[in-house]
């Protein structure tokens, strides 16, 4: 008798992380560090399965975190290096920033003079810079750190203000899911650009969007621009990214609850893109479906949309092989990173669970979020 396919009998939705698919991205990434030597953190605002944690610190550095919160959790869950930048911290906050963070990054002068003082030895100091280099890929300058009037980073004619004595690193992030033209771009700009800086600091840190595992990303060419900038610069290098490292590593599934029909026919799933995958919504960003293509690539098309009052909340039109129908499941692929760190319980939506997909084919459900979840916020 033929086996069901593993996500046929699931509750839904569910997050699921694929270790097989994280383990070759981790791979990568390790081949990336090998040759190059440079260090690679996780931004936990892409991705934070803390019951993952384990398996990426095999690879990785460290964490990056936004402020507090994320430092924290870094620190009781990662165990290694927690980096923290914010475009500004809160004096209130400082003292446990000190306590859980071993790298800290100001925006600006001000916030370096200001907090410099009660940084004592052994922690490790940076500024983030505004390289004024975009290639963005996604979202427009809704992701664009180096817009027009951006709060991201001292802009370079202010760098002559900078007591570069107190500065360990230099820090860019001007990235959003860039293969590697963007990212070698950015290190041949900072290096070009910036070259008189840098030699008063020990490390620079290329910030996120490199979007490491992309299969057209070529890795090779990245590490020949790591290598060079280092040789050249003579500093360590860093690598922030959050999306590159669990690239295509897992799926949201969802659930067909209902056939609906208004002038073309639309799937009511139990997933929401304004919910459970917000930057389908905010970046109309396409998610990609197993099974599925463009609308009209396949014989029968559908819109596939959230379970909320929002007229907005759909995932888009979709074609597939054959109808769909009344309990179906779909499975929108690339679904781990900015997802469940953003979603919300708008219209009192059910929480997908946290699953795993281990390698030897066991699902497993990790975590489950109930009425308690969303009655707790209120
Ligand atoms: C400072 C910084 N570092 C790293 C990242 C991670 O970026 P990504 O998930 O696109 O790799 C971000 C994302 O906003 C960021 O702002």
């Amino acid at each position: 008798m033929p086996t069901q396919p593993w996500y046929e009998s699931i509750p839904t939705p569910a997050y699921v992380a694929d270790i097989s698919a994280l383990r070759r991205n981790l791979d990568r990434i390790a081949h990336v560090k090998e040759k190059t030597g440079c260090q690679v953190l996780l931004a936990t605002k892409a991705f934070a399965r803390v019951d993952l944690f384990p398996l990426l610190a095999e690879v990785l550095d460290g964490t990056t975190a936004s402020g507090l919160y994320e430092a924290r959790l870094g620190h009781e869950t990662f165990g290694k290096q927690v980096h923290v930048y914010a475009p500004a911290f809160r004096d209130q906050d400082m003292p446990d920033i000190l306590r859980y963070a071993d790298h800290i990054y100001f925006n600006s002068p001000s916030q370096l003079n200001h907090f410099r003082p009660q940084i004592g030895t052994g922690k490790h100091i940076g500024l983030r810079v505004n390289p004024g280099y975009s290639l963005s890929t996604v979202g427009g300058d809704l992701y664009n750190p180096c817009a027009p009037h951006s709060r991201f980073g001292t802009p370079a004619d202010q760098l002559g203000d900078v007591n570069w004595d107190a500065v360990d690193i230099f820090h860019v992030h001007a990235l959003c899911e860039s293969r590697h033209d963007g990212s070698i771009g950015l290190i041949q700009h900072v290096s070009k650009t910036f070259a008189p800086y840098l030699k008063s600091v020990k490390t620079v840190n290329f910030g996120g969007g490199h979007l490491l595992n992309h299969p057209d990303y070529d890795l090779s060419a990245l590490m020949d621009a790591i290598n060079r900038f280092r040789d050249k610069h003579d500093v360590a290098v860093f690598l922030e990214p959050g999306g590159g490292i669990v690239y295509n590593g897992g799926y949201l599934v969802a659930t067909v609850l209902d056939m609906h029909h208004n002038g073309m026919p639309i799937a009511i799933l139990d997933a929401s893109a304004s919910c459970h995958h917000p930057d389908v919504i905010e970046a109309g960003y396409r998610a990609p479906v197993i099974g599925a293509g463009q609308a009209g690539e396949h014989p029968y098309d559908y819109i596939l949309a959230g379970n909320t009052c929002m007229t907005g909340d759909i995932f888009g039109t979709y074609s597939f092989a054959d109808p769909l129908k009344k309990g179906d499941k779909i499975l929108f692929t690339d679904a781990l990173h900015y997802t469940f760190v953003k979603s919300t319980v708008f219209n009192g939506t059910p929480l997908p669970d946290f699953a795993t997909l281990h390698e030897n084919g066991h699902y497993e459900v990790v975590k489950t979020f109930g009425y308690d979840a969303f009655r707790g916020r209120l």
